[in-house]
């Protein structure tokens, strides 16, 4: 799971700009993620996150700077990009009427995979659905709905998955449903760049973490780069640890988000391919 320093960037994220009108949403955003790790970018709503996916999932372009998946630059090879990649939007897009099986069979049948029906049962299995596969969607708990979406994007096998805060609106025990599914994915070799606006998220997924704050990547580390940047603080004689929570608010300040939310968030697709 830790690569070493020598293997190429898995996504590669240089300068990127992206305004709305006279919106400056990023101002330059630089960040490597290095395969088969998951890198958390976290910030506030609004800060420009799931714009920054939807540029490097080709859905968007964007104003300036460069970024590339698997060495296939976004602007100048947008299909190969979309072949390495899948990305699961904030809105999951399982279809209810269908069963959990017959989803993932749906997806496999537009992918062209030869079969569908092994293919939607091996995800099944990995995601611990089995025992619903036969069942409507729309009768499966939020965990289990957002472990069939991540199932769904999984199909073909894509080395590079983006999650667009996978778990919000999630009740405690589907987040943690959905945390061990996002771990175990790192584990077989997937590269995950997830957006969170949950520092607990971060903290409990990441190899790494970036700040999105008014358009830059304020800072970018490990979880124990992060806790260092605030010394200790000592309370009599117990010496206390800063969560990664009180390192945000002494980055970002608790000024909260600089623009104002959109009316609807566009981040309903599923997958970039
Ligand atoms: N298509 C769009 N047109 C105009 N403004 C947009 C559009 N998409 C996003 N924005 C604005 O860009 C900012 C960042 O949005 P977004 O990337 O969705 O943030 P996040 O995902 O971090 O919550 C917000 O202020 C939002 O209103
Ligand atoms: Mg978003």
């Amino acid at each position: 799971m830790t690569p070493t320093a020598t293997l190429e960037p898995a996504i590669r994220v240089q300068g990127v700009t992206k305004s709305f009108k006279d919106l400056e949403v990023l101002r330059g955003v630089d960040f490597d993620v290095a395969p088969g790790t998951i890198f958390a970018l976290l910030g506030s709503n609004g800060a420009g996150k799931t714009t920054l996916v939807r540029i490097l999932a080709t859905l968007l372009k964007a104003d300036g700077g460069t970024a590339s998946v698997l060495g296939h630059e976004v602007a100048a090879a947008p299909a190969d990009v979309r072949r390495s990649l899948s990305l699961t939007g904030q809105f999951a897009a399982v279809d209810e009427v269908l069963t959990g099986k017959e989803n993932l069979v749906l997806v496999a049948r537009l992918r062209h995979l030869k079969d569908p029906a092994a293919v939607a049962d091996d995800l099944l299995a990995r995601f611990s659905l089995t025992d619903a596969a036969d069942r409507k969607a729309g009768t499966y708990s939020g965990g289990m709905r957002r472990r069939l979406d991540i199932a769904m994007s999984l199909v073909g096998d894509p080395p590079v998955i983006f999650l667009d805060e996978p778990t919000t609106g999630l009740d405690p025990q589907a987040r943690i449903e959905v945390w061990d599914t996002v771990k175990n994915l790192a584990r077989g070799g997937t590269t995950v760049l997830l957006t969170t606006q949950y520092l607990d998220e971060a903290e409990q997924l990441a190899d790494r973490i970036a700040i999105l704050h008014k358009g830059t990547i304020i800072q970018n580390g490990t979880l124990a780069e992060l806790k260092r940047l605030l010394p200790a603080a000592t309370v009599e004689y117990v010496e206390k640890q800063p969560s990664l929570e009180e390192v945000f608010l002494a980055l970002v300040g608790d000024d909260g988000p600089e623009h104002p939310e959109p009316a609807a968030d566009a981040d309903t697709g599923r997958s970039a391919r």
